[in-house]
Parts: C-alpha cells; sequence; structure tokens
C-alpha cells in the first residue's frame, strides 16, 4: 500500500509528482505529501490530510519550479490519517518517503538521541536514522541510507532526499515494490508502472535489497552490500487510454463493461476451438511434469482467493486423482501444512505485490515445490520470483474492488486444470465442452452486459436501503455469492456475507428478517431444485429474495428477479457475478459513495 513518486530532471517536479500521486491514489488515500529541492538546497514541504484533491489545493498556494522531488499517498498504518503522519517524513537534513513497515523502529527510536518526533510513524524513524549518518559528514546521501537500512528489519519501498544533495534521489525496496522510469534529461521514480505512462517507456524494476542513486541522467544501482548491480531496462507496455476512465463515470463501471475485451486477451493464442485443446506457454511444465501433478494448492487474497475457490471447484470437475485447496494466503504463510511433493502451487494475485501472497510463494518455494503464477500486473514481484506463470493480461485495474480480474483469473486457472487433464490424458470429450464454453464466454459476457446494468440499475434502487445481506449459492455458484458479498461489502458498506445454501439451516436461516434481503444465485443444473426449496425456506421466513437465474421458465413469488439469457451451462457463475459486480456499482452510487476509492481499503496490499 501507500504509493511513492519521485522526480529528478529538467521539468518541474511538482507537475509529475502531482499527476504520479493521481494514478497511485488507489494505493491509499489518507493523506499525501509532496517534498521538493531548489538548486539552492531549499526544501519545500507541502503535506495535506485526505485525498489527492486537498494536496493539490496546498501546492496551488504554493508553486515551486524545482526539478527534484518526491511523493507519497498514503494508507496508514502507524498513527491516524492526518497531517503530521503524512510523508514525506523530515528529520534533521533528510526528507523520506516510504512505503511499508519498519518493525524494529521502536528500539530504533530508543537509540536514537537528539531527534524529537512529530509523528507516531515508523517511517520518520527510518527518516532519522537515515538523518544520524548522514549528519556525521562522512556518508554520502547513499551510503548513508544504505548504513541504516542495515539496521532494519521489514519491508520498505523508500525515496530520500537531501537538501545537501540537491540534485540526486536515493531509492532502495525491500518488499515493496518501487519501478524507475528512464527519461530523457529526467528520471522518474513509482511504486507501480502505471504512473510512468505518458512520460517514457523505459523502466528499471528494482529488486528486494537494492539501492539506487538517480540524478537526470544517471542511474546507478547496487546492492546493500555495494556489489553494483547492472540493471535491466524493460519496456512497459500500458498505454494512457488503458488507465483512463474512457468515457465511463468511474472506473469500476469501465472495468465492469470491459470483461469482453479483457477475458479475450486473456485467451488470446491460448485455446485452439478447432482441435480443443489449451496451450499455456508461462507455466513452462514439460507434459511429464502435468502429468506428475497430484495437487494443487491456491493461494490468494481477497478476490484472488475467491477466483481460487471457483477454478478449483471446476477443475476437480475434470481432472482425475487429484486434490485442490484454495487457500487464504494470510492464514497459510503461518500454517505448518504439510505439502506433498507432486504438488504445484498457483500463486493468484490481481497487482503481483499482495505481502501476504507473496510470503506464501516464498514459503512454498523454500519447501522445493513449483509455484505458478497467475497474476495480472506485468513485472510484479509475484510475477518474477514464481518458477512460470500465466499473465492474464486483462489491463490495468484501477478501482479498488476488483472485476475483471476476477473473470480472467478463473478463466486462467480452469485452463491450467485443462492442460494438466489433457496430460493426463483425460478424453477430449469431457474436455470440450469446458473449452467450447471458454471460448463463448467474452461474447456471452458481452451480451449479458447489453442488458444487465439497466435491470440491475432499476432493482439497486430498492435495495439500496438495506444494511444487510445474505449472498447464496452452492457448488460454483458458492464461491460466486462469496466474491459478489464481498464486492457489495467493499464498496457500498453494507453488512454481506455469503453461505451455501445447505449451510442455511445451521445458522444463519436465524438472520431473515425485514433488516436483509438475500441474493439467491440459482444456475440450471443438478442441484437447482435443492437450490429452490432452499430459496422457499427463506421466502417461508419472509426474507426479501431477489434470485439470479439463467431459467427462462423460473416463476417463483420471490421480490425481484434477474435472469440471464445464455447458450452456456458450465461457466454461468461468470455470467452471474456480472450483476454482482453491477448491483455493488449501483447500489454504492444510489448511496452517494466514491465506489473507486471505498474508504479504509486500499487496492494493492504491501503490508502484512
Ligand atoms: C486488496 C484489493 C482486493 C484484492 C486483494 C488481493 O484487498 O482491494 O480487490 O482482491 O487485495 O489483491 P491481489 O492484487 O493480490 O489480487
Amino acid at each position: 500500500m501507500c504509493g511513492i513518486v519521485g522526480y529528478v530532471g529538467k521539468n518541474k517536479a511538482q507537475g509529475f509528482l502531482l499527476s504520479g500521486l493521481r494514478r497511485l491514489e488507489y494505493r491509499g488515500y489518507d493523506s499525501a505529501g509532496i517534498a521538493t529541492v531548489a538548486n539552492d538546497g531549499t526544501v519545500t514541504l507541502i503535506r495535506a490530510k485526505g485525498k489527492i484533491d486537498n494536496l493539490e489545493e496546498r501546492l496551488a498556494e504554493n508553486r515551486r519550479q524545482d526539478n527534484v522531488g518526491i511523493g507519497h499517498t498514503r494508507w496508514a498504518t502507524h498513527g491516524e490519517p492526518d497531517e503530521k503522519n503524512a510523508h514525506p517524513h523530515r528529520a534533521g537534513d533528510i526528507y523520506l518517503v516510504h512505503n511499508g513497515i519498519i518493525e524494529n523502529y521502536k528500539e530504533l527510536k530508543k537509540a536514537l538521541s537528539g531527534y524529537e518526533f512529530a509523528s507516531e510513524t515508523d517511517s520518520e524513524v527510518l527518516a532519522a536514522l537515515i538523518d544520524s549518518f548522514y549528519g556525521q559528514g562522512k556518508y554520502s546521501l547513499t551510503d548513508a541510507v544504505v548504513q541504516a537500512l542495515k539496521l532494519v528489519r521489514g519491508t520498505y519501498g523508500i525515496a530520500v532526499i537531501s537538501g545537501r544533495s540537491p540534485e540526486e534521489i536515493v531509492v532502495a525496496r525491500s518488499g515493496s515494490p518501487l519501478v524507475i522510469g528512464v527519461g530523457h534529461d529526467e528520471t522518474l521514480i513509482a511504486s507501480d508502472a502505471s504512473a510512468l505512462v505518458g512520460h517514457t517507456k523505459r523502466a528499471i524494476y528494482l529488486n528486494d535489497g537494492e539501492v539506487a542513486k538517480l540524478t537526470s541522467n544517471s542511474i546507478e544501482v547496487r546492492t546493500l552490500n555495494s556489489e553494483p548491480v547492472s540493471a535491466k531496462v524493460e519496456e512497459i507496455e500500458t498505454n494512457l487510454a488503458a488507465i483512463q476512465k474512457g468515457g465511463y463515470e468511474h472506473f469500476l463501471l469501465k472495468e465492469i463493461m470491459e470483461q469482453p475485451k479483457s477475458l479475450a486477451e486473456t485467451l488470446r493464442g491460448r485455446v485452439n476451438s478447432k482441435n480443443h485443446t489449451v496451450h499455456l506457454g508461462g507455466p513452462e511444465l514439460s507434459e511429464a511434469e502435468l502429468r506428475k501433478i497430484k495437487h494443487l494448492i491456491i493461494v490468494g487474497c481477497g478476490t484472488a482467493y475467491h477466483a481460487g475457490l471457483l477454478a478449483g471447484y471446476y477443475i476437480e470437475q475434470f481432472t482425475p486423482e487429484i486434490t485442490i485447496e484454495t487457500v487464504i494466503a494470510s492464514e497459510y504463510r503461518y500454517r505448518a501444512a504439510y505439502i506433498p511433493k507432486d504438488s504445484v502451487a498457483l500463486i493468484v494475485s490481481q497487482s503481483g505485490e499482495t505481502a501476504d501472497t507473496l510470503a506464501c510463494l516464498r514459503e512454498i518455494k523454500k519447501q522445493g515445490i513449483k509455484t505458478i503464477g497467475i497474476v495480472n500486473a506485468i513485472g510484479s514481484t509475484i510475477a518474477r520470483e514464481v518458477d512460470g506463470g500465466t499473465y492474464v493480461h486483462v489491463g490495468p485495474e484501477i478501482s479498488v474492488a476488483s472485476t475483471k480480474a476476477f473473470t480472467s483469473q478463473t478463466i486462467a486457472m480452469v485452463m491450467f486444470g485443462l492442460t494438466i487433464a489433457q496430460a493426463k490424458g483425460v478424453k477430449n470429450v469431457i474436455l470440450k465442452p469446458y473449452i467450447d464454453e471458454i471460448v463463448k464466454l467474452p461474447e456471452e459476457i458481452s451480451r449479458v452486459l447489453e442488458t444487465a446494468p439497466q435491470e440491475v440499475e432499476k432493482i439497486s434502487k430498492k435495495y439500496a436501503k438495506y444494511e444487510h445481506s445474505i449472498y447464496l449459492g452452492r457448488d460454483t455458484a458458492y464461491p460466486t455469492a462469496m466474491e459478489g458479498a464481498l464486492k457489495l461489502k467493499e464498496v457500498s458498506y453494507v453488512d454481506a456475507n455469503a453461505y451455501a445454501f445447505g449451510e442455511l439451516k445451521h445458522g444463519p436461516l436465524a438472520l431473515v428478517d425485514d433488516r436483509f434481503f438475500e441474493l439467491a444465485f440459482l444456475p440450471k443444473g443438478p442441484l437447482y431444485d435443492k437450490s429452490i426449496s432452499n430459496v422457499q425456506e427463506v421466502m417461508a421466513r419472509g426474507g426479501h429474495v431477489v434470485v439470479v437465474t439463467n431459467d427462462d421458465a423460473f416463476d417463483m413469488p420471490v421480490e425481484s428477479v434477474v435472469k440471464i439469457t445464455t447458450s452456456i451451462e458450465l461457466f454461468v457463475p461468470i455470467l452471474m457475478n456480472l450483476v454482482s459486480q453491477l448491483l455493488a456499482y449501483y447500489i454504492t452510487i444510489e448511496k452517494g459513495y466514491d465506489v473507486d476509492q471505498p474508504r479504509n481499503l486500499a487496492k494493492s496490499v504491501t503490508v502484512e
């Protein structure tokens, strides 16, 4: 979490810093700040509580011509979100922005004498620690940073400036991402490459344990042990259109509506619809290796976890003799779970930076298990650390609530499952229906999105007044219900929980009253009738039931129905999930909340 930017070059720094922070605002929006340094060493520090708009107002009163600066948008960890806790932090001659957590900051603080701390943050302690070395006069700015970081335990992506070295920025990373943009007579930094788009196409992704000294026309990277690193310059693929709203009022709606296209990108070149086979190059597993797989562990957080659950339901339908366990990364990293040697782990993450997911990846690798990434952000830490992987290629997902990534993560994992099944010799007649439907899915999504928004918008007006809701489904519709409930609570703050229909009688049925509405997913299939009986049980207790179904003939007298017309069967839950996404969107709009940046959340959770 938290977004970091920096600029050193021929132009005024404030311009890039502000636009960069706007692009990174999804990473945190509790407070923001900028520090710039003039040629004569004067440093100007401007900070504001709340969103970037507040910072912009302050900057308008204090325009600076300085060519060097750093900026930060914060998601609070230590200390409440107010101005004194906002970054950059100053200690002596040092100004610092920090993303991550310094775990031993209390010890370090005690050992630092002569500093008065203005904030409650761990980051200010790090600034003081660097200053304590820099102030001795015998270290360059880079060396002072290195000395300090050697004493630090925790995670960081940092950028440091000082009035005593007005022409440089020093950056370093361990566990929190940092990208260096290579420009003409300018060098930029950002927590993710989207902030650099439109400024440069060339980027260096800093690795853990590296530190770099940046000037307008030089980038010197080295390790904390002072070994020089010859950094690889990579191309940034994102274009400007992909990170703009493109005519939509909100990123969330844009990203929901983009799904036909984004899923098509996930499938591109990977499915052969003529001979019904799937080919994924990225996992780099031979047929023999695929054949040997007996266990799949799927690891993720939030929406990525739900995608893993849903994919798991599908994969076990067509892959024989395989066990699948989908786990929450923040739990799994501390479990003493035994992983059999014939396992493969799927590491699922839109951002590729989620701290818990990354920690699991490292733990699993330590046990000698092959790891395969299902990642969206190209060049992200998880993408670089896995043994192989499949990018979902949905383009930047900017709204904090994940939508298009879910659809593509699920299908990418199903495709991976299909490659295992193919290698294990599962008959084409079993796999063909899945492959046929996957090929059709972008078009089917497109069809649902032609009418569902209007329909869902209408019913959302009625359900926006409820403070509680229950999402219900079974089999593949159960993870879909879980994802739907997450969507609603994260953007509209409506209490939403998902239950498997079969669990209703074991507790949740007691909740049904006029304060709740119940969203029931009823895909046609073997469990359809049983689910209908469960809906009847809710109705008999006065429930306010909304049914989402692909059964044209559905005629129960429930309060509301959203019918999905489609020719597919297996992946109907993916289509139903579009209804959940739209419902969360429209209920939030009805309530008047910020749908792209919900309170207390951040898109990329890079702290534990
Ligand atoms: C955050 C986001 C969620 C996301 C989760 C995992 O909580 O708000 O939308 O599902 O992190 O993120 P990842 O980038 O690992 O998929």
